[in-house]
Order: structure tokens, then sequence, then C-alpha cells
């Protein structure tokens, strides 16, 4: 390469998919159907910023995704977002220098989202960005740094109702937008009924339908502070005894690291009712998740999940994203108070579901599909069939 940048006449008319977290592989999975489906030259790049068998290897498995053609190394030993945020901005540029693809996409709001954007941005390479225009305007968050910068350097930007087309509108966004739903529901239709069918979790921990409460926790803001670490198992233990239902732990790797550090472990093992597992894969979880009465949790992808399955939610932060899930009764903020916590249980456990899903109709990765044939046939100078 003479320059630093591509130019259009150097760019393949295909498509690089970036992946590499959790969240990230559950929702690619029905685009990359989607692509395959639709005859799309691809290819996947993934980051490394997961790794561990059960947040990652295991979704391809059960997901039944093809393995990516390239996978970054050495970001795994970086804990500082600096130093992972580069060692996975100089991976993904040397793929797209060697690939030369039309359009990166890129889905969420990680640190490997905002790599492989930047990346693409500097080489010239159109950037589609899944999962657009969510806010939750705190500017302390390491996602809400990473989704902004994302939203403002993409082309096409897919979100998932009008309220973050309006909110990138506002923002006077240079890309595209397109209201398309989100690629969650998706995934959630797809592989409900085979979790159902294959899973055996609730058989496993002696656990009945309706009759237990599911949590999650991995938010940096949450675990990694000792005190609000503490404060919330203590919101499980008063859970606990003033519900009696049985509480499914299902705890990230970060969580279950700052349990150990904080020395919290054998605390959290001695509360009654509290079952801490290490992350389940996503058939496990879709079962344990859809079947339980209550989820608490601090994920976003589990807020909306919660709210497709008819789930009453509380979630343990003070702000969310997926403010439609307030709106429509089928989440409350609570923070981490453990008073807050189980009096917003308490609350959610009188509700029942009946909510619509505000978050699209199970068709998202079909119409981004379509936009990106129709725009690598516009930038090879193509018409859109003979993309
Ligand atoms: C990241 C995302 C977060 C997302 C979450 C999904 C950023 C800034 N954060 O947070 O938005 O909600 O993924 O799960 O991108 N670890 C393992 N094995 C793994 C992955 C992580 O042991 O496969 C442990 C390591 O100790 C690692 C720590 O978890 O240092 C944090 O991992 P990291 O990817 O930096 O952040 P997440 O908490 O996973
Ligand atoms: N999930 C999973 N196993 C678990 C917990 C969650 O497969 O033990 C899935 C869940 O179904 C959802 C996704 O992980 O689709 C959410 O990812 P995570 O909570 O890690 O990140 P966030 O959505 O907060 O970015």
């Amino acid at each position: 390469m003479k320059t630093k940048t591509l130019k259009r006449k150097d760019l393949n008319p295909k498509v690089a998919v970036l992946l590499g977290t959790r969240p990230g592989l559950i929702m690619f999975s029905p685009v990359i159907r989607a692509l395959i489906k639709g005859r799309v030259d691809f290819f996947m790049i993934h980051s490394g910023q997961h790794y561990s068998y059960n947040m990652d290897e295991i979704l391809f498995e059960e997901l039944e995704i093809p393995k990516p053609s390239h996978y970054l190394t050495g970001v795994a030993e970086k804990k500082l977002h600096g130093a992972q945020t580069a060692v996975m901005l100089e991976g993904i540029e040397r793929v797209l220098i060697q690939e030369r693809p039309a359009i990166l996409l890129v889905g969420g709001d990680t640190n490997t989202n905002l790599a492989g954007a930047l990346a693409a941005r500097k080489l010239h390479i159109a950037i589609g960005h899944i999962e657009s225009g969510e806010r939750s305007y705190d500017w302390r968050i390491p996602e809400e740094h990473n989704r902004r910068m994302i939203d403002h350097i993409s082309e096409y930007l897919f979100v998932t109702n009008e309220k973050g087309n309006n909110q990138l509108l506002k923002e006077n966004v240079m890309g595209r937008t397109f209201i398309v739903g989100n690629t969650i529901v998706d995934a959630a239709f797809q592989n409900i009924e085979l979790a159902k069918k294959k899973s055996a979790i609730l058989e496993k921990h002696g656990l009945q339908e309706k009759k237990y409460i599911v949590l999650t926790a991995h938010r940096e803001e949450n675990v990694d502070h000792e005190e609000t670490l503490a404060n919330i198992l203590n919101a499980l233990e008063l859970m606990h005894q003033r519900t009696g239902l049985p509480i499914f732990f299902s705890a990230h790797p970060r969580t279950l690291n700052r349990l150990k550090i904080f020395q919290l472990t054998e605390r959290a093992g001695r509360i009654p009712g509290l079952i801490i597992s290490e992350a389940l894969g996503y058939l496990d979880f879709l079962r344990l998740l859809s079947g339980a009465r209550l989820a608490l949790t601090d994920s976003g992808g589990v807020q909306q999940e919660a709210c497709i399955f008819q789930v009453p939610c509380v979630t343990l932060r003070e702000v969310t994203e997926w403010t439609e899930t307030l709106e429509i009764g089928a989440n409350i903020l609570a923070g981490v108070a453990p008073e807050k916590i189980v009096a917003a249980g308490l609350e959610m456990l009188q509700r029942d579901g009946g909510w619509p899903i505000p978050f699209g109709d199970g068709a998202a990765a079909q119409r981004i599909v379509a936009v990106v044939k129709e725009e690598l046939g516009r930038l090879a100078g193509k018409p859109a069939s003979a993309a």
C-alpha cells in the first residue's frame, strides 16, 4: 500500500463482519445467516475481546456460526480500555488492508466495535453500525463513549425503532439511518424453540417454571466496586428472604473474578437460595430466562430478552438505553441499593407480562442485508442485483 488510506477503486465488493464478544456473536448470528442466504460475499474478523469457552466458542457451536477467517491475538492480556482498543485497532486495520472490503459491519457498543469503526474510517471503508442510536446519557460509562463515537463516523446507521432514529437525527449524524428492528429479537425467535427442546438447565438445578428468579451482573460500574457488588449480594439475600424464590446467578467471568478479588465468594456461597453458576451458553440461558418469574440484571441484552419473553425485569442501574421497556411496564430501574432492588422486585413480581415487543418483528437481519446488498452494488458502480 503506497498511501495510508484506501481509494474506492482499491475496495472489493465484499463485507467484513466484526465480532468478538458474547453479545456481538448473538446479535450477529441472524445477520450471518441472512448474508449466507442472500449470497453476499463476506468474511468475519474475531477481535479476541472475549475468549473463554462459555463466552465465545460455545456460541459458535450453538448458533452454528461459521468460524471467522481472521482471529486477532494479544487482546485478552490487555486490561485498560485504551490498550485493549489499541491492540484491536491495529489488528483490524491489518486485516482490512489485506482484504479491502467495501463495508465493515459492527454491532453494539463494546470496545471491539469502536476499534473496528476507527480502523475502517481511517482507511475510507464504509461502516454499518447495527444497534445504532441507543443512549444512556451517562457520560461516565465506556459504552456511551463508544456508541456515540461509532454513530458519528458510520455511513449506515441501523436503528431499532423511532426512538434511536430521532436521537441520531437530533445529533445531526453524517450517515443514513435505517429503522430495521433489533437483531436480538431475530436471535431470540430463531433459537427459543431449540433452547426449550435441548436445554435441561431447569431440571439440572431443580428449578420449576415461573418459580425462580434469574440474575446477571457484569457492568464495570457495578462489579468493579466492592461496595456495590456487596450491596447486590445483600439484595439477593433480602430478596430470597422476602419471596422464598430461588435465585439463579449466571455470572460473567469478570464478576467471578471480582468476587474473588474482593473476597466475597464465600459470602455469596452462604446466601440461602442462591445458585451461582459460571456464565451459561446461549441456549441454556434463553431457557432459563424465558422460564423465570423475574429477571434482575444490568445487561442490555437481557433487559431486551426479558421484555421479549414477557418476564418482568428489574435493572440494577440508574439509567438504561432501553427506556421503552420502562414505558411499557416491562422493566424498573432500581439502582444498586438493596432496599430499592427488593422493593422493585416485589413490585415487578405483581406483573405478568402482556406488553408489546418494542424492538421489532424478528426480521431486522433481513432488512440490514438488503441495505448492504444495495450499497455493495452502488459502491461497485453496479445495479443492486449484480452485487
Ligand atoms: C464487555 C463490554 C460490555 C459488554 C460485555 C458483554 C466494553 C467496554 N465492555 O465487558 O459493554 O456488556 O463485554 O459481556 O467493551 N473475561 C474472561 N473471559 C472472557 C471475557 C472476559 O475471563 O471471555 C474477564 C477478564 O478478566 C477480562 C474481564 O472479564 O479482563 C473484562 O472483560 P472485557 O471484555 O474487558 O469487558 P466485559 O466486562 O466483558
Ligand atoms: N447470555 C448468555 N449466557 C449467560 C448470560 C447471558 O448467553 O449466562 C446472553 C443473553 O442471552 C444475551 C447476551 O448474553 O443475549 C447479553 O450479553 P451481555 O449481558 O454479556 O452483554 P450486554 O448485552 O450487556 O452488552
